[in-house]
């Protein structure tokens, strides 16, 4: 079992309500129109589909896809009770995953409209790598919004949050999108103790 197949047992119970406003304001942030198709890569226990699924209706697609089946299998759950057949789960790995194996799992051709990146830059490995590499999944006119954590110089819960997510908060993750996205903006969250850093929100287009 790995590291998040464990945490996925106790996840949403730890975590939930701690990132709702944040993942209120990542739907928004999406700019989300029914009918999109939605990549939201983590997906972990599919806490953002809540947000998302209204907004893209019955006739949107949401893929969400994750390395851990302990998580997935918590996103299925989530999908299966609220009875959301515009949602796909797929065990996926961030650094190889494919259109053409998104396609697969959902049975026709995809265009990704829309790349959901919550808490998930600071827990790739070779991040910079691994979001450029998400970031040619999107279609071109497409938009991308990351949602993270930073602290430059950790302190306590700091150190915390990075054992407790095998993540690495010191990591500016919003330079990759910066880079390459029009329209780029960069805003800070609400942010609480617990999160050990400043929740930010990065968002952007890619050039059509
Ligand atoms: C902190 S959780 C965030 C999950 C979800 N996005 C959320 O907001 O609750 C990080 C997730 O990244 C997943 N993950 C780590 N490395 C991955 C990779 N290379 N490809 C896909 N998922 C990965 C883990 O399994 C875990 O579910």
């Amino acid at each position: 079992m790995g590291y998040y197949d464990f945490f996925s047992l106790y996840y949403d119970r730890a975590l939930e309500e701690l990132y709702l406003p944040q993942r209120e304001a990542a739907a928004e942030a999406l700019k989300l129109e029914p009918s999109m198709t939605v990549l939201d890569l983590p997906c972990g226990t599919g806490q953002s589909f809540d947000w998302v699924v209204p907004a893209i209706g019955p006739t949107g697609r949401l893929i969400g896809v994750d390395l851990s089946a302990g998580m997935l299998k918590k996103a299925s759950a989530r999908a299966w009770s609220n009875d959301w057949s515009q949602v796909t789960t797929m065990s996926g790995d961030a650094r190889t995953l494919s259109l053409a194996d998104l396609s697969a799992a959902v049975g026709e051709p995809v265009q990704v409209d829309r790349l959901l990146i919550f808490l998930g830059m600071t827990v790739f490995p070779d991040w910079r790598d691994v979001f450029a590499h998400l970031w040619s999944l999107l279609a071109p006119g497409g938009r991308c919004v990351m949602v993270d954590c930073f602290k430059a110089k950790l302190g306590f819960q700091g150190r915390m949050v990075n054992l407790s997510a095998r993540a690495d908060i010191r990591r500016p993750a919003w330079e990759v999108l910066e880079a390459v996205a029009e329209g780029y903006e960069r805003v800070d969250l609400p942010s609480r103790k617990e999160h050990g850093g400043t929740i930010w929100l990065a968002s952007g287009d890619k050039p059509a």
